[in-house]
């Protein structure tokens, strides 16, 4: 019988690339999401189910995973949103995770919680492992760390079966293009536009970008790994890169891929607040017990990201 996922913001853009690989690995999967953001139905295989609902409504939610074997818990409300409406982020990634939590161990389901690196701030050691300090910069961040104990209080508590995956920055289609956006599509809007691109601070701040395809891989292996439950794993790609190369490398491979003239100029303005300085991940834990193992490199994933961009801005 096919193993039966319910995937919560299963719309949204990590969301929907992680739908669509575990049904194309032989999983009967459901969608549940409210539609608040994320890029609704269409980037979605035909064959999953969709459930429009929020995980704040725990008897609508309980009804979507009567049958499932294992919750993927992704809904969230995203960083940008924590400086303009702080208590809806942590009203849905605390106060909801706590719900998915309490359905999951009603239901004797098991669950796949989806944290952030987000939870450790500015890295104080280098390569940052599981056990690395957790010092939120954000509320969005102290959400997320607050989500994990949650989890873990229900596990403890009764008994619930789950596993804590930390992906670090991920990037690739269907990431949101809108006020909340990420800096890799902010980049993409100003290439599109013939503007230069805007960093926040000196670009010299680092992040572990991730392509999204390795990040789901992570996040369905921590699911098929028995000997993972119970577990806290960083889904990374090993690798650190300032946000000034991530501008250069987008101009270049535009430019590559175009032909166009492209403004090579940076426009540096005031660092975002509560902005994380340096992040690299330590996925050797991950490599060990779930025998995760990036494969897409910065460079490769940048370029079919504008590829795709490209493709979509028509
Ligand atoms: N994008 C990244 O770089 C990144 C990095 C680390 C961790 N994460 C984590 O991955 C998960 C997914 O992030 P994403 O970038 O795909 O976000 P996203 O904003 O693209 O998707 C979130 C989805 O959740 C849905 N949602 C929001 N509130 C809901 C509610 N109350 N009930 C049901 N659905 C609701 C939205 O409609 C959306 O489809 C999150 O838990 C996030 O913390 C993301």
């Amino acid at each position: 019988m096919k193993r039966r996922a319910v995937v919560t913001g299963g719309a949204g853009f990590i969301g929907s690339h992680l739908s669509n690989l575990l049904q194309r690995n032989g999983y009967d999967v459901t969608v549940y999401d409210d539609f608040s953001n994320g890029s609704g139905k269409k980037n979605l295989s035909a064959d999953i189910k969709i459930v429009r609902g929020s995980i704040l409504n725990i008897e609508k939610f309980k009804t979507a995973c009567k049958k499932a074997d294992v919750v993927f818990n992704l809904a969230v409300k995203p960083l940008t949103m924590s400086f303009d409406r702080p208590e809806e982020v942590v009203r849905v990634n605390d106060y909801g995770t706590y719900l998915v939590a309490k359905a999951c161990t009603e239901l004797h389901c098991k669950m796949i919680h989806v944290s952030s690196s987000e939870v450790y701030g500015t890295a104080v050691s280098i390569p940052m492992k599981e056990g690395h300090s957790l010092i939120p910069h954000t509320i969005y961040a102290a959400s997320k760390a607050a989500s994990e104990l949650y989890v873990r209080g229900f596990e403890k508590s009764y008994g619930l079966q789950m596993v804590i995956v930390r992906p670090f920055n991920s990037y690739g289609e269907y990431m949101r293009t809108d006020l909340y956006a990420a800096v890799i599509p902010k980049f993409f809007g100003r290439l599109l536009i013939k503007r230069s691109l805007i960093i926040h601070g000196t670009g010299k701040q680092t992040r572990d970008f991730t392509y999204v395809e390795d990040t789901c891989n992570g996040i369905m292996l921590a699911d098929q790994t028995r000997n993972a439950i119970g577990d806290t794993f960083n889904i990374g790609q090993g690798r650190e890169v300032s946000i000034k190369t991530i501008a250069k490398t987008m101009i270049k491979e535009y430019h590559e891929i175009t032909g166009k003239n492209v403004n090579e100029d940076l426009f540096f303005v005031a660092q975002r607040k509560g902005d994380v300085m340096r992040h690299l991940a330590d996925i050797s834990h991950a490599r060990k017990i779930l025998g995760y193992k990036p494969v897409i490199p910065i460079k490769e994933g940048i370029k079919k990201y504008i590829l795709w961009s490209i493709d979509n801005s028509r």
